[in-house]
């Protein structure tokens, strides 16, 4: 099936109903596993085992995908859309390896909602705390899973007073566990009054919810032996006492975290997260944008592209763009313009990424995220208008920790080097930088993995075989300030200057003190580690 005769979808067009969020942990916290149970519970897919089943489809299709095979780790990022009782949820899969986590952070400026996954064995691990302090930078709405409690785990309440401290964040239990590891019995769902235990005893899925009036009728009602039982009430109890109740603007102000304990695996307070999502997460938040905020309401089509994947069917050698739409209608066939390019296209072809297919998009709204079939006229960080020239901020460049020069077995080839290396970066796989002096290209990367999957793919997808030398410097730094300023600082430094794929100057620091002599020396420049795209 070609992009172009896929089915159309319809879904409701109610932006309001969008809940488009992410899920952000450490690996091994079960972010995937979550992922499948949560397109389970929406009834998008109807059995486990989809969401490996087509990794591992979508990996056989694609040579660079090897190292995802090789090393078991997921290195893009994609989009889930699925639709339950009205609400339209679109869930940004984020990749969890750490030298990933540029794509990571790009992911979650599209995102109005972020889930976070916590190992019941091991709290707040870093890459949590990352992710975490990313999403806290937006003031992003946070809702905590605090995963696999079916296995031996922390004592509730010392994780919840851990996370709290650690994060500087309110917490306020949902769900709450009784027992863990053998001793797990099930949980309370505190606001609906229900115990759900396993169904058919031990090991099972989260079964029917048993009422109760008074947390008093539980033993009774449910028959969980008192030794487990009441350790679990005592520490309700005093959570309760101690905790501060849930508070929706609190929550959407990004400094109260519902807490929902659970086990993935066998499905515990999974559709309570689901709903808890739908009713409390918000709708498409406003965007800053470089003239003014944009909001969901307006009725012009904005949007900006978060992400650009490549060669995701082999047989056409097509990119595909992951538009977030901030505003209006956006109906299939439209003209919007590019700020970057100054240029209109049309959106011929767009693409609604669900569980188990694509779709063609006839009508997308704010929150939604729409695939944009394209030849690499999009680039991650453009915005896309009905005419209007503005540009969405935040879609960050990081200064790269790692800078290699590209060297080609084949000088013929150069060429055909260029080319894929500015693919790569249009992408967003790597940063690309053209020395002053010399012509090899520095290729800038946030960790060691992401040259594997470069060099990969370059010899994969474009048939250019490359070498890497280290390059004898350690970081980039984008220089800003006035021009003469600037002018001068290149004259003097040129041997450690280039430009990235832009244009802008880029200062190729040798080591920390050649940074920090410039800086001294330079006190008019900016030296940016962080670059928004413009
Ligand atoms: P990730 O995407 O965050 O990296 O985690 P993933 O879901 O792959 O889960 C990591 C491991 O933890 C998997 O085991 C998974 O089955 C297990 N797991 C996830 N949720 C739960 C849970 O609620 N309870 C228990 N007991 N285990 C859970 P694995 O052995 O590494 O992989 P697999 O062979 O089971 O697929």
């Amino acid at each position: 099936m070609t992009m172009t005769d896929l089915p159309t979808s319809k879904l409701n067009t109610n932006y309001a109903s969008r809940r488009t969020f992410a899920i952000i942990s450490h690996p091994d916290a079960g972010k995937t596993t979550l992922t499948e149970k949560l397109l389970l519970a929406s009834g998008a897919i109807h059995l486990a085992g989809h969401v490996r089943a087509r990794g591992e489809r979508r990996r056989t299709r694609s040579d660079w995908m090897e190292i995802e095979q090789k090393r078991g780790i997921s290195v893009t990022s994609s989009v889930m859309t699925f639709e339950r009782d009205g609400v339209v949820f679109n869930l940004l899969d984020t990749p969890g390896h750490s030298d990933f986590s540029e794509d990571t952070y790009r992911t979650l400026s599209a995102v109005d909602a972020a889930v976070m996954v916590i190992d019941a064995a091991k709290g707040i691990e870093a890459q949590t705390r990352k992710l975490f302090e990313v999403c806290r930078l937006r003031d992003i709405p946070i809702i905590t899973y605090i995963n696999k409690i079916d296995r031996e785990g922390l004592d509730p309440l010392e994780l919840m007073d851990a996370i709290s401290s650690g994060l500087a964040l309110d917490l306020t239990p949902v769900t709450w566990p009784i027992g863990m590891g053998t001793d797990f019995r099930g949980v309370i769902d505190i606001t609906r009054k229900q115990v759900l235990m396993p169904e058919g005893g031990r090991g099972g899925t989260q079964g029917q919810p048993i009422a109760f009036d008074d947390v008093s009728e539980i033993g009774a009602k449910t028959g969980i032996e008192d030794r487990i039982l009441e350790p679990a009430l005592e520490g309700l109890e005093l959570a309760s006492g101690l905790l501060p109740a849930f508070d929706l603007d609190s929550f959407r102000e990004g400094h109260l975290s519902p807490v929902f304990f659970g086990s993935a695996l066998k499905e515990f307070s999974v559709a309570q997260l689901l709903q808890g999502l739908g009713d409390w997460a918000p709708g498409p938040l406003p965007r800053a944008a470089t003239t003014r905020t944009v909001t969901a309401d307006e009725s012009a089509v904005s949007g900006f592209v978060f992400k650009v994947q490549a060669n995701m069917d082999p047989n056409h050698r097509d990119r595909v763009a992951f538009l977030r739409l901030c505003s209006g209608r956006f109906k299939r066939g439209m003209k919007l313009f590019n700020a970057r390019e100054g240029k209109m296209m049309t959106i011929a072809a767009p693409i609604f990424f669900f569980a188990q297919e694509r779709e063609t998009v006839d009508e997308a709204v704010a929150g939604d995220i729409i695939g944009v079939p394209n030849h690499g006229t999009l680039r991650v960080g453009d915005t896309l208008t009905e005419g209007e020239k503005l540009t969405f901020e935040g879609i960050p460049s990081f200064a790269p920790e790692m800078l290699r020069r590209v060297m080609l077995d084949d000088p013929m080839k150069a060429k055909q080097l260029q080319k894929a290396l500015n693919d790569m970066a249009e992408e967003g796989v790597t940063q690309v930088f053209k020395p002053m002096l010399g012509s090899q290209p520095i290729v800038g990367v946030v960790g060691p993995l992401q040259l594997d999957v470069l060099a990969s793919r370059l010899v994969g997808e474009y048939g250019v075989p490359v070498r890497y030398e280290t390059a004898p410097y350690v970081t980039a730094r984008w220089v800003a300030g006035d021009k003469a300023d600037v002018t001068r600082f290149l004259d003097l430094n040129r041997s450690s200057c280039g430009e990235d794929r832009d244009g802008a100057l880029v200062f190729l620091a040798r080591n920390a003190w050649a940074l920090d002599q410039a800086i001294k020396d330079f006190p008019s420049l900016k030296f940016l580690a962080v670059r928004e795209r413009s």
